[in-house]
């Protein structure tokens, strides 16, 4: 390293510290908040998460079928309800008024959203077959 390198290297770690004016105090700061929330308990009977509106989705939705049809199902708030709307187009599920849906809703979405997990990654581009439909061979000119 020359020397104008390694002096400019040495400023650029000195002058900031120098360049500080009023000494740095510690402050005092409340213990950081747990980073996972408690798991909420699990109801023995339906196996639900027992939080929020638990119990209205328990009323609702176990009439028909086992609750494990839906403990076992993840997704988001929209995929809840297209399941709820097909349930009521085919399956005889009644209607709910606006306020009870979003509140099923959000319960079903927060305790059961999509699992990162339960997909497979992406495959790589140069592991896949080759596309026929790429842009020369679809090519209308
Ligand atoms: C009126 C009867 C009835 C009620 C009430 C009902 N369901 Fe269903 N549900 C069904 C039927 C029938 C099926 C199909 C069962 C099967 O395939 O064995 C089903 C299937 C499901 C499935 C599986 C869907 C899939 O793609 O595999 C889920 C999840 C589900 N219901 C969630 C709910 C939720 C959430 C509620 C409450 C909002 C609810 N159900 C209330 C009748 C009902």
């Amino acid at each position: 390293m020359q020397k104008k390198q390694l002096l400019l290297v040495l400023l650029s770690v000195v002058l900031p510290v120098a360049c500080t004016k009023e000494p740095v105090q510690a402050v005092p700061v409340a213990a950081p908040a747990p980073v996972v929330a408690a798991e909420p308990k699990i109801d023995p009977v339906t196996g639900f998460k027992m939080t929020g509106d638990w119990e209205l989705v328990r009323g609702n939705c176990t009439a028909c079928h086992s609750a494990k049809l839906i403990t076992q199902q993840r997704g988001t708030a929209e995929q809840w309800l297209t399941m709820i709307r097909w349930m009521q187009k085919k399956q005889n599920l009644w209607q709910f008024d606006p306020g009870t849906e979003n509140r099923i809703i959000t319960y079903l979405s927060e305790n059961y959203p999509p699992d990162a997990a339960r997909r497979r990654a992406a495959i790589p581009p140069d592991l896949m077959p080759p596309n026929p439909y790429t842009p020369e061979t679809t090519s209308l000119d």
